[in-house]
């Protein structure tokens, strides 16, 4: 039984708005920021916003697979987001600040539908990994 309800909808969209937000802020942390730990820090955004691209692509066609509408434009995205689109040169602390929000949000989502869950803890899974490696640079 495919199971696509209101409250299902509502958490699509809030993270399908949260991780198109998320993207465009690495991409802008990444063109900015400036330091001594430029390279590392501007490859390592890049690393990350190509592999959102990779996380909402998922996300998107999984709800298109259950015959439904992905949030697409970048009104809908910032009219749904809980993330601020802020900048500081200290974007490290920014990004995890984004990436323990949106993880928390997925560990608190259940469901029964196996191939959601599966998008959904690839989401996590990756996301978990980024995060230790942002806590562990020290810039
Ligand atoms: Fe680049």
């Amino acid at each position: 039984l495919v199971r696509y309800d209101f409250e299902v909808e509502k958490m699509h969209e809030k993270l399908i708005s949260n991780l198109a937000v998320l993207y465009q802020k690495l991409r802008n942390f990444h063109w900015n920021y400036t330091g001594t730990s430029f390279v590392s820090v501007h490859k390592f955004l890049e690393a990350e916003y190509e592999a959102l691209s990779e996380d909402i692509d998922e996300l998107a066609e999984f709800i298109r697979a259950k015959d439904e509408k992905p949030l697409s434009t970048l009104k809908e995205f910032l009219d749904n987001t809980e993330l601020k689109e802020e900048y500081s040169n200290d974007v490290l602390p920014l990004v995890i600040k984004d990436y323990e929000k949106i993880i928390s949000d997925l560990d608190s989502f259940e469901t029964e539908d196996k191939i959601e869950e599966d998008v959904l803890l690839g989401i996590q899974k990756r996301m978990s990994k980024s995060l230790w490696m942002l806590k562990s640079m020290k810039v």
